[in-house]
């Protein structure tokens, strides 16, 4: 009896859907069958299998992107019961009823809930958010990093461009230019490294050029609380203040 109850269990969900990037957004509802243990993608996943409406009709397959499914590549990010969070490690069995799954409005959406974080991948690039190390001969192994800082720097590392910080930021929206704490995170996190300093002053520059950097946060303190890796994103923030202040009266002294 137990089996067929736990057979016959349905998970509500309520979609938003979008055909293409400037088709009309719209919501379907659906009746996924109850399997312990599921996770958003999962469910996805089913829909995939049998893209049937909870009434009745037939419909396209939902589309979404995952890679990883351990909360590592940041591709599943969307916005579940109004969080913005990763799909694969939400569990089904922790979220409330119907679950609401929508793509994430900071980024332009390509197809249902694939959105093109195309900006965060400009502003890396725009920071250098890399260590210049290429070279027609072997440079040798670079400086050793005490085991201390390794293991801070480590923590910084952890960022997978997932977008969660920029959702939850107030100031980045399609007002503002302002790139988001996770960019200005890695300043901090390639600064720091013994090799990657060498850029350091040039990535200060262009944080402190215009309003996409620095000054475009407003303190909200959303990013920090948001992202799903613990990265101390206000302490990065407050640290490249100091920074950029220093830099800036370097260069006043010409030094
Ligand atoms: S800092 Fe955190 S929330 Fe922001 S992109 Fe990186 S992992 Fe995601
Ligand atoms: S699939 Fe990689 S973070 Fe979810």
């Amino acid at each position: 009896m137990a089996d067929t109850a736990t057979k016959q269990r349905t998970v509500k969900f309520i979609i938003t859907r979008r055909e293409k990037p400037d088709a009309a957004p719209f919501t379907e509802e659906f009746d996924i069958p109850y399997r312990p243990n599921m996770n958003v993608i999962s469910a996805l996943m089913e829909i995939q299998r049998n893209p049937v409406k909870a009434d009745g009709g037939k419909t396209s397959p939902v589309c979404w992107e995952s890679n990883c499914l351990e909360e590592v590549c940041g591709a599943c990010s969307m916005v579940i019961n109004g969080k913005p969070r990763q799909a694969c490690s939400a569990l089904v069995d922790k979220l409330e009823q119907p679950i609401r799954l929508e793509p994430m409005s900071t980024f332009p959406v390509v197809r249902d809930l694939v959105i093109n974080r195309e900006r965060m991948f400009q502003a890396l690039k725009k920071v250098k958010a890399w260590i210049p190390i290429d070279g027609t001969y072997d440079l040798g192994p670079g400086p050793r990093m005490a085991e201390e800082k390794r293991q801070w720097a480590y923590e910084l590392s952890k960022c997978m461009t997932c977008g969660v910080c920029l959702e939850a930021c107030p100031n980045v929206n399609d007002r503002s230019s302002f790139i988001g704490p996770a960019p200005l995170s890695q300043v901090r996190l390639f600064n720091a490294h013994p090799t990657g300093e060498m850029n350091a002053g040039e990535r200060l520059d262009t944080i402190m050029q215009d309003d996409s950097g620095i000054e475009g946060c407003g303190n909200s303190q959303n990013c920090v609380r948001s992202c799903p890796k613990g990265i101390p994103l206000t302490t990065s923030i407050a640290a490249l203040n100091k920074d950029t202040t220093k830099h800036m009266f370097k260069k006043w002294l010409g030094m």
